[in-house]
């Protein structure tokens, strides 16, 4: 860190109050204040190089140095620099982006809503929901089933949904109706000898349980990400998804998938409702949309959450719920090129196949002392630190090996993140096999490089 007063690190500390920072520590620790981007690589105002696995927040699927997007923020913000959806209002980017996202869903769907963010998205999923269950008569059906560890954004009501404490803590979070039944973590939740299977059982067994404990009239939908991101990229294990649409099914319970991370080709299909056989009501995307070029979130809903909400909203006069900045005609126009990206160079072909190497070549450190758990689909995965194999232990305090390996990775060239022992991986959908290679080589140096810090005796 440049330790001079006026350098860009100094001032950030005087300056910068950082999202999910300790405060206290970036005071003595600073920044790394990136300055530009090329591919799949970052760099550092020293001028350091590093491969960025974590797509920045799990969203630049084209890479940091796309002239194509640069040029469809250039054309529509000459020609519309601004204008929105309110009243009756439209605009081109925005007509065409409905018309592609309705079209390109996995399951038959009805009209796209526009959003800034992720958390936005999800605020408004609640919100559409509430409104629909008054529209049907059924005032009573508000309360929402999220998971333990799932994550769905930081807003108030998004950060209730989100089932991980540093979200509520100190925060008076969660609000009223909404509940969190369990991770889907075969390797963390198991019980001894218990299949995937019988694992899947037992969790579609808790939903019941807590649909039939609050009431089944009082349930109005489940919220889940395919594969949870945030929480430790959870890969539900096998029949989880069959199973607990199976409980939603049988007591008209609403499902909305939150494919903010695994939307647009993450898991080697263009959603992770594919991948996994989710039939969503509504489908949440953001990041991946706009590869994060500009902020844009959408939901996708179908029309037994349409027709509720039109009716309801000819009864009251208006839908009363919009963003001055949703559907921003610049953002839109960024994410239609996104997308025709993502189609034209088959990124989502490249998540598998480059995907199916990076997945290959983690699990190959599956038997490092240090490794408890590799797991993933396609471009995103995590490898699970513990301190012993066999107990699961964690080293000392849990997260410390994780922050340990974390910084040592960046030593050596890597961005990613560590959720608590657990280290992500979501670069870019177009990493190469090579870069891959380059990112796992250079996580096996900071494994290793760990190693004798926990072990000290070897
Ligand atoms: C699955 C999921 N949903 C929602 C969000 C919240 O999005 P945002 O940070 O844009 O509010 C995130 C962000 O990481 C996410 O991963």
């Amino acid at each position: 860190m440049d330790a001079r007063p006026n350098s860009p690190e100094a001032r950030d500390i005087r300056y910068h109050l950082h999202a999910y920072t300790n405060a206290r520590k970036h005071q003595e620790t600073g920044p790394l204040v990136i300055e530009k981007g090329d591919g799949v690589y970052v760099e550092d105002i020293a001028g350091n190089r590093y491969i960025e696995a974590m797509a920045g927040l799990w969203s630049v699927a084209v890479g940091f140095s796309e002239k194509r997007l640069v040029e469809a923020a250039t054309r529509q913000m000459s020609k519309l620099p601004f204008y929105h959806d309110f009243g009756s209002k439209a605009h081109s980017p925005l007509i065409d982006l409905a018309e592609k996202l309705v079209q390109m869903a996995p399951v038959p769907m009805s009209k796209a809503y526009f959003t800034n963010s992720g958390s936005e998205a999800n605020d408004t999923a609640i919100k559409m929901i509430w409104y629909r269950s008054n529209a049907l008569g059924q005032p009573a059906r508000k309360k929402i089933i999220s998971r333990k560890r799932g994550y769905h954004g930081v807003t108030i009501a998004a950060a209730s949904l989100t089932g991980l404490p540093n979200n509520h803590l100190s925060f008076d979070l969660p609000i009223a109706n909404i509940l969190h039944t369990s991770t889907p973590h075969h390797w963390r939740d198991a019980e001894p000898g218990e299949s995937e299977e019988q694992f899947s059982s037992r969790l579609a067994d808790d939903l019941e349980k807590l649909v039939l404990a609050e009431g089944p009239e009082t349930i109005a939908a489940f919220i889940g990400e395919p594969i949870m991101g945030a929480g430790g990229v959870v890969v539900p294990p096998a029949g989880y998804w069959e199973k607990i649409q199976a409980v939603l099914s049988k007591y008209d319970i609403l499902l909305v998938a939150d494919e903010v991370i695994c939307g647009f080709g993450r898991t080697g299909e263009m959603f992770g409702s594919q991948t996994f056989g989710i039939k969503p009501d509504i489908m949440v995307l953001s990041k991946q949309i706009s590869s994060s070029y500009l902020p844009i979130s959408a939901l996708i809903i179908n029309d037994k959450v349409f027709e509720p909400i039109a009716d309801e909203s000819a009864r009251i006069g208006t839908f009363g719920h919009g963003f001055t900045g949703g559907g921003h005609p610049v953002a839109a126009a960024v994410a239609l090129e996104n997308i025709k990206l993502i189609e034209e160079r088959d990124l989502v072909g490249n998540a598998r196949k480059v995907g199916a190497h990076l997945q290959a070549r983690l699990r190959k450190l599956a038997s490092h002392p240090l490794v408890g758990e590799v797991r993933g689909v396609g471009l995103i995965a995590a490898v699970e630190l513990v301190a012993d194999k066999a107990s699961k232990a964690p080293w000392g305090k849990p997260a410390a090996l994780g922050a340990l390996v974390n910084g040592l990775l960046q030593q050596n060239g890597v961005i990613s993140r560590n959720m608590g022992d657990a280290i992500a991986f979501c670069p870019p959908l177009i990493i190469t096999e090579a870069q891959v290679d380059a990112l796992v080589d250079a996580f096996e140096r900071s494994l290793d490089a760990a190693l004798p810090q926990v072990r000290p005796q070897g």
